[in-house]
This record gives C-alpha cells, sequence and structure tokens, in this order.
C-alpha cells in the first residue's frame, strides 16, 4: 500500500506544475518530503496539501541554479527529516526563442536551471547517497531532449544533457547501490507552456505530433515517480523514460 514509508524525499520544483503532481504521489506513497524552489508561498501550499496525506513536509526556499541552496537543501533535509532517500530533480525553465535570435543571456538561462540545477542536486546529495549505499536519484529530462521543436533548441539542449548525465551517472553510480533515471514528459499543460496551449492553432499543431491527440493528466506523472523512487525499479538504472502519448515514438 505504501512503497515509500519511512522513506524521505526531496522534490525540486515542488511550488507548482508537474513537481508539485510528483511531490504530492510520493508522500501519498507514504515519504515525507523536502520541497524546493523560490517560491515560499506556493511551497507553503504544496506542503499543506502533503500534510494532508499524514506525511511531514519540509519547505527549503531553494534556488537550484546556487550551489550553497542546494546544499543547504540537502543539509536541512538531513538535519529536520532525519534522512535522504530520494532525489526529484525537476526544476526546470523554458523559453522559446530560435537560437538564431538568442541570447547569451537566454542560453546560460535555461542551461543554469535545466542542466546545472541537476549536477548541483546529484552534487550535494551524492556524498550522503554513496556512503550509505542506497538511493534514487529521479531528473526530469523531456520529450524535446529526443524530438526536435523550432524555438525549443536551447532547451532541447539542456534536456539531452539531463539525459546523458543520467546515464552516464547511472553507470557510475550503479556499483554504489544508486540508481538514476530520468522522466521524459510529453506536453502537460502548466505555467510553462499554458500560453501556447491557450492558442487553439498553435495547440493543435503541437497535438499533431502526439499520436494520442491530447496532452498529459497532472495525476498521470506520480505513478511512474512512485515506480522510479520506490524498490519495484531497483534493477532499472541509466534510463530515460518516456510519458508522451506515443510523442517520441511517432
Ligand atoms: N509541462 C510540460 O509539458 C513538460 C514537458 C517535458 C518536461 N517538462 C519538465 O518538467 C519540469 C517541471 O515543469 P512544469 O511543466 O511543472 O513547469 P512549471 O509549472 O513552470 O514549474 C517549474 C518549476 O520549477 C521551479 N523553478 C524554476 N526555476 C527555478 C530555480 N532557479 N530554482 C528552483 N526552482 C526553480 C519553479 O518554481 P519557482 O518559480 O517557485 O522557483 C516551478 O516549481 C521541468 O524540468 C520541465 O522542463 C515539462
Amino acid at each position: 500500500m505504501y512503497p515509500l514509508a519511512g522513506r524521505v524525499a526531496i522534490v525540486t520544483g515542488a511550488s507548482r506544475g508537474l513537481g508539485r503532481a510528483i511531490a504530492l504521489a510520493l508522500a501519498g506513497a507514504g515519504a515525507d518530503v523536502a520541497l524546493a524552489a523560490r517560491s515560499k508561498a506556493d511551497l507553503e501550499e504544496t506542503a499543506r496539501l502533503a500534510a494532508a496525506t499524514g506525511r511531514r513536509a519540509l519547505v527549503v526556499p531553494t534556488d537550484v541554479a546556487r550551489y550553497e541552496d542546494v546544499e543547504a537543501l540537502v543539509a536541512r533535509t538531513l538535519h529536520e527529516l532525519g534522512r535522504l532517500d530520494v532525489l526529484v530533480n525537476n526544476s526546470g525553465v523554458a523559453k522559446v526563442v530560435p537560437l538564431a535570435a538568442a541570447t547569451a543571456e537566454d542560453w546560460r538561462f535555461m542551461l543554469d536551471v535545466n542542466l546545472t540545477g541537476v549536477f548541483n542536486g546529484c552534487r550535494a546529495a551524492g556524498p550522503h547517497l554513496i556512503a550509505q549505499k542506497s538511493g534514487k536519484v529521479i531528473n526530469l529530462a523531456s520529450v524535446l531532449g529526443q524530438v526536435g521543436l523550432t524555438g525549443y533548441t536551447l532547451y532541447a539542449a539542456t534536456k539531452g544533457g539531463v539525459m546523458a548525465l543520467t546515464r552516464s551517472l547511472g553507470v557510475e553510480w550503479a556499483r554504489h547501490g544508486v540508481q538514476v533515471n530520468a522522466m521524459a514528459p510529453g506536453w502537460f499543460v502548466t505555467d510553462m507552456n499554458e500560453a501556447a496551449f491557450g492558442q487553439p492553432k498553435l495547440a493543435d499543431r503541437l497535438l499533431r505530433d502526439v499520436p494520442m491527440r491530447r496532452t498529459g493528466r497532472l495525476e498521470e506523472i506520480g505513478p511512474l515517480a512512485v515506480y522510479l523512487a520506490s524498490a519495484a525499479s531497483d534493477f532499472m538504472t541509466g534510463q530515460t523514460i518516456f510519458l508522451d502519448g506515443g510523442h517520441s515514438a511517432g
């Protein structure tokens, strides 16, 4: 019934969207959760919802692009929740801009959050997970790490980087009993893309790439996170699992 009972999970980007859904699913499966993002008020709302499942929820305002913030997040989780078993590196940003019009600032902005943020999480939690000889790292990649789309080249490069980091770190930490996998969602309507999906013609165009012709439902992301966080996935590492209505297969 509660595959994550007694476990502690950090979820970054837990203030809204997929991160909030993942945090609530992990709490629903029995984990205590440390909730990280920049917006304290939104994290507190996630914590209120998580507490309704009967689990402990710790709010830790964090900018994942800043290593010292992420180091403090791991330290507070260990100190206040007593252990760390699962790290979900979910924080992400997407600015839609053709490469020829992009600035160095656009590039750095997406790289800093989407890829350096994942590196920072793994680097800060790694020594602890390696020492305890167990742990689950779950990174958020994207279908656009695999499939091209005009305007998304910078974002795609960061997510391709997440997939490569996941593959290689899965190999590197296999001997330490730590599994590293990624989830690659297709389109889920969140703050990240609601402006695009609010335009019927553009939404139609985007859904033409998706064999199921629909976006994902927020409740469809949690079960995969619970699977990757639990002992059920102990023989899986270095993988990116696509949850995309067939988008990457089409
Ligand atoms: N929605 C989709 O269709 C889709 C598809 C594929 C992959 N993804 C990936 O899934 C993840 C979640 O996306 P989403 O759709 O839920 O987007 P979202 O609703 O815009 O949420 C993004 C989350 O990231 C956090 N964040 C942004 N910058 C941050 C920073 N510097 N430090 C810490 N946290 C930061 C935000 O919190 P604050 O603003 O409070 O910091 C927020 O909680 C992202 O990695 C995204 O690339 C999404």
